[in-house]
């Protein structure tokens, strides 16, 4: 079993769900009460996460196993770089907090791609904790209409409930050690807000 990280935590969730104002939201919790942590997003802003982005606004065309392996290789970068990797991130003691981790590409990529094959190149460490906020397809898909703009590839009811049915799978049989916490991403964003808090106080997170 790939090794467990402590005080790392990721937050996952479909398109809309709600995840990103979540994570704000405990940043401004720890910064209040002075405790070290570390914020961080997949896809990264580094080089190999902007070709993810390029990817996504449909500016770069490619296969859905090449995209699959563009978020593992910004993940690698992500966790084991030396300057701004994770693992070091980690080791300093902080908290880190995810806005997604490899249970996205187990949800998004094993919709287009062979699940194994999304499997075999997402063996990383471990988070301690994962948060899912779980919002309905047909709220996340309201959320998604209301923000306008241009269309990501992923942004499709049939397919984001393909996504959600591949995040319950996963989190069906999570290693031990691995504290999974799911949300009802419909309640209103303050109740969700505390739910987490109460959930991560009891793991004196
Ligand atoms: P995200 O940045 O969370 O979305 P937004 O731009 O709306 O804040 O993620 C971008 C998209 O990438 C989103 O549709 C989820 C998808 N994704 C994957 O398909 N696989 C992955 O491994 C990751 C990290 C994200």
């Amino acid at each position: 079993m790939e090794k467990i990280l402590r005080s790392f935590i990721v937050f996952e969730g479909l398109d809309g769900a709600g995840t990103t104002t979540q994570i704000r939201n405990l940043a401004r919790y720890y910064e209040f009460n002075r405790r070290e942590y570390y914020l961080t997003a997949e896809p990264t802003d580094n080089p190999i996460g902007q070709l993810v982005r390029k990817v996504l606004q449909k500016k770069i065309q490619t296969t859905p196993e090449a995209l699959a392996l563009l978020y593992a290789a910004d993940r690698h970068d992500h966790i084991y770089n030396e300057s701004h990797g994770i693992m070091r991130m980690s080791e300093e003691g902080k908290i880190v907090i995810s806005d997604r981790y490899f249970y996205s590409s187990i949800a998004y990529q094993s919709v287009e791609c062979d699940p194994d094959f999304v499997l075999a190149i997402n063996r990383f460490p471990l988070p301690e904790v994962i948060i899912f906020v779980d919002t309905p397809v047909d709220v996340c898909m309201e959320r998604i209409e209301k923000r306008g703009g241009e269309k990501e590839l992923f942004d499709r009811s049939s397919f984001l409930s393909k996504v959600r049915d591949n995040y319950l799978s996963a989190f069906s049989s999570l290693p031990q050690g691995v504290r999974l916490i799911t949300i009802d991403g419909s309640m209103a964003p303050e109740e969700v807000e505390s739910a987490i808090r109460a959930e991560l106080s009891s793991l004196s997170l």
